[in-house]
């Protein structure tokens, strides 16, 4: 974002006895220090000029304000605050109006709540989503919004950080008016007009009674902080914020604002901050993969699926719930019907929660169709295949797709480890071939690793990126190798988890610690959400060409060899009772691992949680490095958001390479020199690694330099 000089940001006309406001800075009005400068000015100004006798605050292009400037977090900070120009605007003498279309967020509804009235439009959406950057509104927003709408209302919106419409802005008080037509600036024109025929009073939020019930109040705040404590996992905002609301009910007003300012700076300064944000640049970066930025997308309004297993059925309803309509290939009838079996059991599920109605379920299985023939995709815009993980089941399917789809439809595969260039080799047209790994559920997964073989063309690539945007997916540019980016890592990490096990590591121990620091799952738990016999048929599948010298532990195999799979057959590493998707663990498998143990001649020793978290860090550091060093990932901000889509990293520490940075580089490379004197051929430091280090830098310079 340029910065402007604020002559340029606000500007300010007289129209008649309204001073019209206007806040012009693309892309979306973020309250940068000139506007801040420009807006306090205005106010000023209009104190100043006896010829006005309001003031009507717009924003020019798709948003009213987008909030503070992101961008500006972290660093040195420029006079004047946020605070300080809030509560200029509030104690303006003349009549000050917000008028809002698009986004009013953050500092931006901050700023609606310091104006006397305030007016919406349809289509704006009102929220203080500060707690997802891990802040909580540092304006007068948990000061102004309780008071204004009532301490519940307001723990709702700013410890959810969700957008309220225009109407139920309206609803809860938040705002006075709704525009009747979509023109905000006469809209907004027309209400200052009124309110000063009617003689509107200077109103402030600050003086605003939605707090007098004490005890009720009292009780929200009682009740929040219950739940929050339970639900926060470790988030370092929500119960300030909290602290914050509960400040409004009993403090005066300048009291409240003086410990919100307090606790937002402990948020600002928060490693949690940075990570968050740290999240929300890198998915919109991942977005501007080179063919994006120069290539058109192709036409994409049909999908057809091959296969309805497990992961057909899932992307056929992530594209059914898009609105396009799907066509379904499967190798029978029987197989047909199971596919679509998958799919209604999706929406009856629905149903059953009172989520879906049958109408509208019959309206989204319409655009549903299946068959057997390949014919039935010849007019398809772009098809996806999920069938058996087998290259020639997969290259015998592609010939199909090759003999029937139509000239410049986009060939797709998801297949999870296969070569794609060899895919892609197989037909007449490489050109048009390309990876899209979905995660599973497919519906429900955010990640879509759109991986990029040698000879496609740029726009299939935009068209990938086309498809997420429609899905609602978050995709990430990934180039062809075993595993891609996502599983590559995976398998890194796993392994060291299995030799943690192996040395002395209970799995439950691990999966322990794991949580702790934050994923939702340890990586025995996802074995057996995933089934067991998935990585043991593709263990299977490289034992011939695994290097003999590396350490291979057995553990996982011995489970699997007595049919124990997870979840699906009761048992895995943990015990399923009846139908329960929460393990116990499990004796029997402590026996197994202690016979392992004595069979590779291994003193089990112990391990502190810090250590497991240590050794599983550095490896999955450490292979997201070579990662991005062979090109697979275009920055480590592409590994960064394939975790936190695609493997539950938490969000708040930013993602394994920003983790990296904010532990220190050299502080991993020591940890994995000292690791490789036990195991020297699975621990061999990234030359990516190496070379940041030798350099005094961190994977931060390499996203900015990209
Ligand atoms: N500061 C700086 N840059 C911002 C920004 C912000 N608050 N909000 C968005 N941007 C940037 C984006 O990074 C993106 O930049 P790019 O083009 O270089 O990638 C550009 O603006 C467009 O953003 P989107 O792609 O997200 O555009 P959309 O139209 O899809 O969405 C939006 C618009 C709903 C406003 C969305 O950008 C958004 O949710 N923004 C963040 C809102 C927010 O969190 N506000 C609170 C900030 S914290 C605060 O206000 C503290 C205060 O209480 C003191
Ligand atoms: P699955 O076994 O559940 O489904 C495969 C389906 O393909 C079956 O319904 C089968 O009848 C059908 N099929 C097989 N040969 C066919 C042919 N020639 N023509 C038409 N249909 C055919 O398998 P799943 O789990 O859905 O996996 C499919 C693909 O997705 C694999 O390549 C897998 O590696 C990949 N994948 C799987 C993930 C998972 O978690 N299960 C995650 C991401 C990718």
């Amino acid at each position: 974002m340029t910065a402007l000089p604020s002559a340029d940001v606000v500007t300010r006309e007289l129209r008649g006895k309204v001073l019209l406001v206007t806040l012009d800075h693309p892309p979306v009005n973020a309250l940068s220090a000139d506007v801040r400068r420009g807006l306090l000015d205005a106010i000023e100004a209009a104190d100043a000029d006896p010829a006005v006798e309001a003031v009507l605050i717009v924003g020019a292009g798709r948003n009213f304000i987008a909030g503070a400037d992101i961008r500006e977090f972290g660093k040195p900070p420029v006079p004047p605050s946020l605070p300080d120009v809030c509560n200029r605007i509030e104690a303006c003498g003349k009549l000050v109006v917000a008028a809002i279309h698009g986004a009013a967020l953050g500092g931006g509804l901050e700023i609606a709540l310091s104006a006397h009235y305030r007016l919406a439009v349809d289509g704006a959406k009102l929220g203080l989503p500060e707690v997802q950057l891990g802040l909580l509104p540092g304006a007068g927003g948990t000061q102004r919004t309780p008071r204004l709408i009532g301490a519940q209302a307001a723990l709702d919106l700013i410890l959810s950080g969700r957008h309220a419409s225009a109407k139920e802005a309206l609803s809860l008080g938040l705002v006075d008016r709704l525009g009747a037509s979509g023109d905000t600036l006469a809209e907004g024109l027309a209400y200052v007009h009124e309110l000063l025929a009617g003689r509107a009073p200077v109103r402030r939020t600050r003086d605003a009674t939605a707090l007098s019930d004490r005890a009720a109040s009292h009780a929200a705040v009682a009740a929040a902080r219950t739940e929050t404590a339970k639900k926060s996992r470790g988030l370092f905002s929500p119960l300030k914020i909290v602290d914050a609301v509960e400040a409004a009910i009993d403090q005066p007003f300048e009291d409240g604002l003086r410990l919100e300012r307090t606790l937002f700076l402990q948020c600002l300064d928060s490693p949690q901050r940075a990570g968050l944000v740290h999240a929300f640049f890198a998915e919109r970066e991942v977005l501007k993969a080179p063919e994006t930025r120069d290539a058109t997308p192709r036409a994409l309004t049909t999908l057809g699926v091959v296969g309805g297993g497990t992961m057909g059925a899932g992307i056929a309803v992530a594209a059914l719930d898009a609105g396009l309509p799907v066509t379904m290939i499967e190798r029978d009838d029987a197989s047909l019907a199971r596919g679509r079996a998958h799919i209604e059991k999706v929406y009856d599920g629905l149903i059953a929660k009172g989520r879906l109605t049958a109408e509208k379920k019959a309206a989204i299985m319409a655009r549903w169709s299946g068959s057997t023939s390949y014919d039935a995709l010849a007019d398809t815009d772009l098809v996806i295949e999920a069938v058996f993980e087998d290259m020639a089941v997969k290259q015998a399917v592609f010939a199909e797709l090759d003999r029937v789809c139509k000239p410049g439809a986009v060939l797709a595969t998801n297949t999870s480890y296969l070569d794609i260039d060899g895919i892609a080799a197989s037909i007449s047209r490489p050109a048009d071939v390309i990876g899209l790994h979905f995660f599973s559920p497919a519906n429900i997964m955010k990640l879509l690793e759109v991986v990029v073989p040698k000879q496609v063309s740029a726009d299939v690539v935009a068209t990938a990126f086309e498809l997420a945007k429609k899905l609602r997916k978050t995709p990430v540019r990934a180039g062809v190798c075993d595993g891609f980016i996502g599983n590559r890592v995976l398998a890194v990490y796993r392994s060291a988890a299995d030799a943690m096990m192996e040395d002395g590591a209970s799995p439950y121990q691990i999966d322990a610690a794991v949580r702790a620091f934050g994923f939702a799952m340890g990586p025995f738990q996802v074995v057996d959400l995933a089934g067991g016999d998935i990585g043991w048929a593709s263990r299977k599948r490289r034992a011939a060409t695994r290097n003999p010298a590396a350490r291979y532990v057995h553990i996982a195999d011995r489970l699997c060899e007595r049919g124990w799979f997870g979840q699906k057959t009761g048992r895995g590493f943990y015990l399923y009772e009846q139908g329960s998707r929460s393990g116990t663990p499990d004796p029997e498998v402590e026996a197994i691992i202690d016979a392992e143990r004595e069979r590779a001649g291994i003193t089990p020793r112990s391990f502190s949680d810090e250590e497991i978290i240590r050794r599983y860090m550095a490896a999955m550091i450490n292979e997201g490095a070579n990662v991005v060093h062979e090109g697979i990932a275009l920055r480590p901000l592409d590994v960064d958001v394939t975790f936190l889509y695609g493997y539950g990293f938490p969000r708040y520490r930013g993602g394994p390479m920003k983790y990296a940075d904010t532990v220190g580089l050299p502080t991993v490379l020591a940890d994995i020199r000292e690791f490789a004197k036990e195991d020297p051929l699975f621990w061999q430091a990234s030359p990516l690694l190496v070379d940041l280090v030798e350099r005094g830098a961190d994977f931060a310079s390499l996203n900015r330099s990209a």
